[in-house]
């Protein structure tokens, strides 16, 4: 099929390359010539393992291109999807100026019938609000276009994308009209039998759910990890227990230092500014994102509470991005962590395989290591941020002979704490106590 992909940000360009691998004719449209410029040089403008390889096969292929006019490549496609960012506004509500933007370049331009598909997060309405706005466009034009809407959210992980993106686990499609579901049915061909056909609305609302839903699995857990470190119970042998329960799962349920990137934090905040908005609070989502507000200051007291004044003491921080795998550290609780370290005047040292120029930009003045090594040298403590394999599988016998003092904070439980005591460690996790 032929597709227009509107809005080369993370979830549009791995869509975009993913349905180009398919086989499909997909043209990517960006306002962003930079963006448009490095993606035609088969460069990704953000990292993600494996995409890039996949980015140059579909351009020799002659089934993606890319474009920063929406208007001058309208015509050519059948589906246009609208994946452009909806970031949060200071109020937490969804910002939808880049989705309305683009619809009514869609009202102004569209000669004949389109399909047109929301994947941008958007709060449940939007595709009303979308559909007003080219019906406005037509009107003004004097035409009378048919048009389908489909909300398809996006159910993507960073840093595991094009695996999420080969292999759904279902593929939700909100359209209120045959023809439109048929379009999408012939587009998802492979995937057929995944496919849940919903309501435009329930479809905006699955999105959120889901998204809120994994957050509350990780408050859940943050939380009681604080209790579990008073009563001296281990966090990750509850989480064992209760994962293996079929109804409850072992997924995020990985306690840590709180949750963060472009979603968890926005989608949250959006739901709960949509429930705000009609008078229906929601009490756990609320308790929700608290938790996740305050579970690196929690972890941070741990900190100070064992090292004492944390004044000129020197901090190494292992890990940047708001998880591994992911160049990305929008929302990352290492910003947070290194906001703490500022205000209380210590010296901060960090390492992170692909964050570290992201971070370089908002801290310039804390110093950079280009290896784990060069980072925790002379080290007065070390903090594990992120659990990239790299820095779990170091010779940790060899960092301890390195350190200044063997005081070891690990934010995400990534390694073993009776192995680190054996070495001679303090190591102190997030409500591991060992078991007795
Ligand atoms: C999340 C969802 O998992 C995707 O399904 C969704 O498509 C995406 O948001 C989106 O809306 O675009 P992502 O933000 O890439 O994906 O990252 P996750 O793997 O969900 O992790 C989010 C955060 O939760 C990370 O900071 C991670 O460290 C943290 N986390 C995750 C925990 O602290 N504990 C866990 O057990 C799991």
């Amino acid at each position: 099929m032929d597709i227009a992909i509107i809005g080369a940000g993370y979830v549009g360009t791995t869509t975009g390359i993913a349905f180009a691998h398919q086989g499909h004719r997909v043209v990517l449209i960006d306002t962003d010539e930079k963006k448009i410029n490095t993606l035609k040089q088969s460069t990704l403008p953000f990292y993600e393992e494996g995409m890039e390889e996949l980015l140059k096969q579909c351009i020799a292929k002659g089934n993606l291109s890319f474009s920063t006019s929406l208007k001058n490549k309208i015509d050519q496609a059948q589906l246009l999807f609208i994946t452009v960012g909806t970031p949060s506004l200071p109020d937490g509500v969804a910002d939808l100026s880049a989705v309305e933007h683009v619809a009514r370049q869609i009202g102004r331009h569209i000669k004949e019938y389109k399909v047109i598909v929301v994947k941008s997060t958007v709060p449940v309405g939007t595709g009303d609000k979308i559909k007003g706005i080219i019906q406005t466009e037509l009107q003004t034009r004097n035409l009378d276009i048919p048009f389908d809407q489909v909300s398809n959210p996006e159910f993507l992980r960073e840093g595991k994308a094009l695996y999420d993106a080969m292999n759904p686990d279902r593929i939700v499609i909100g359209c209120n009209t045959e023809k439109g579901k048929l379009m999408m049915q012939k587009l998802y061909k492979e995937d057929k039998d995944k496919i849940l056909f919903t309501s435009i609305k329930d479809a905006e609302m699955i999105k959120y759910a889901s998204n809120s839903f994994l957050a509350t699995k990780i408050s859940f857990i943050n939380e009681l990890a604080r209790l579990c470190e008073k009563t001296g119970v281990n966090i990750m042998q509850v989480a064992k227990g209760m994962g293996l329960d079929q109804r409850i799962g072992p997924q995020f349920l990985q306690a840590g230092i709180g949750y963060g990137g472009s979603c968890f934090p926005k989608d949250t905040q959006a739901l709960l500014a949509l429930a705000k908005e009609k008078e229906q609070p929601l009490h756990i989502l609320q308790a929700v994102t608290k938790v996740n507000q305050t579970q690196v200051q929690w972890f941070m007291e741990k900190v100070k509470k064992a090292l004492g004044n944390l004044a000129e003491k020197r901090i190494t921080l292992l890990g940047l991005t708001f998880k591994p795998q992911t160049d990305d550290i929008r929302e990352s609780s290492s910003l947070k962590i290194i906001d703490y370290l500022l205000k209380h005047n210590a010296i901060i040292k960090a390492y992170d395989p692909k964050g570290m120029e992201h971070v370089k930009k908002i801290y310039p003045s804390i110093t950079y290591a280009s290896t784990p090594i060069e980072a925790v040298m002379e080290a007065d403590a070390l903090l594990l941020v992120t659990e990239w394999k790299e820095i779990i599988e170091l010779d940790w016998n060899r960092i301890k002979l390195l350190l200044s003092q063997p005081y070891v904070f690990d934010g995400r439980n990534a390694l073993d704490p009776s192995a680190m005591v054996q070495m001679g460690y303090f190591y102190e996790g997030i409500g591991n106590a060992p078991s007795n």
